[in-house]
């Protein structure tokens, strides 16, 4: 995607924006699971972790061959038990972990070998599930980091984002640690979105909000993807989210125990008893 992709294609949501085809690249995400297990057909999806496998340090695996992708202008959504591995996956997307075996792809390029830096400079912005934001410095002095990358003028980046999230510019001058729960959501989201991300990772974006404010967030999330950002988030409020979701993903200790359309995972006999309460 040329220039600015926060800016540019407000609201454009159009098939257009995705990758052409014809690319004679390595194809990842063709490896056919066992255990009568879906094929997860992330072939030409934007971003992709590729059957990985992988622990922290020399700890045991948490992933096993656990694979996970967005495509251009969509959201995808993981979900799945506590413990299940899912910050585990994003991390191991972001570079945070090294995967023994299995790959990531980044807008058909193999950056398995970077650093998180280093994938930040690809276009990748991610909002960790803790400790998502600098609670001592201000609103405005977050965005500014999150702008660390980058040489240009960054103040119409921060227009945008003060436009997204207008309680941000209300609050500008305050510390982020004084604000509310949902509010910080923003400012890390606010954050991400300064480097001009090409790809956002969300790790629960709405943990610990109210129904309201969680809806909110969702609405914020839905523009951003419209903007022609894709999004790959883990979330808790399972049902909402695959409400949302493009692409589902459940993960069961490290695997992928179901993958579908949002929809086909809400409509799943299985997926709702066992994970949507029925
Ligand atoms: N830094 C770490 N070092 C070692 N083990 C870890 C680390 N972080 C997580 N784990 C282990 O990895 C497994 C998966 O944890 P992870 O945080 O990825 O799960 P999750 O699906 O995100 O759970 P939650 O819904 O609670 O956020 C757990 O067994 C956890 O104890
Ligand atoms: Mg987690």
């Amino acid at each position: 995607m040329s220039g600015n992709p926060y800016q540019d294609d407000r609201g454009n949501n159009d098939a257009s924006i995705t990758k052409p085809g014809g690319q004679s690249r390595m194809t990842p995400g063709t490896s056919t699971q066992t255990g009568g297990r879906k094929e997860q057909h992330t072939g030409d999806a934007f971003l992709i972790g590729d059957s990985m496998t992988g622990g922290y340090g020399k700890g045991p695996d948490i992933l096993h061959d656990c694979t996970i992708a967005v495509n251009k202008g969509e959201i995808a959504v993981i979900v799945g038990p506590n413990g299940a591995g899912k910050s585990t996956a994003m991390k191991a997307v972001f570079g945070m972990l090294d995967v023994r075996s299995g790959s990531v792809w980044l807008d058909g390029e193999d950056i398995t070998d970077l650093s998180p830096q280093d994938r930040v400079g690809r276009g990748m912005g991610f909002v960790p599930q803790t400790q998502n934001i600098f609670t001592s410095l201000t609103v405005e002095e977050n965005l500014e980091m999150g702008a660390f990358i980058r040489r240009d003028d960054f103040s119409d980046t921060m227009a945008q984002v003060y436009e997204l999230f207008p309680i941000l510019k209300d609050k500008r001058k305050q510390a982020a640690g004084e604000l509310s729960g949902g509010q910080r959501q923003q400012v890390a989201v606010g954050r991400a979105l300064m480097t001009k991300p090409k790809v956002l990772l969300l790790d629960e974006p709405t943990a610990g909000v109210s129904p309201i404010v969680m809806d909110e967030l969702f609405d914020r999330i839905i523009e951003v993807a419209r903007t022609g950002i894709p999004i790959l988030m883990v979330e808790q409020n399972a049902r909402q989210a695959l409400e949302i979701a493009d692409k589902g993903y459940v993960l069961v200790q490290g695997a992928n125990a179901h993958t579908g359309t949002g929809k086909e995972l809400l409509a799943d006999a299985d997926v709702r008893k066992s994970f949507l309460g029925g």
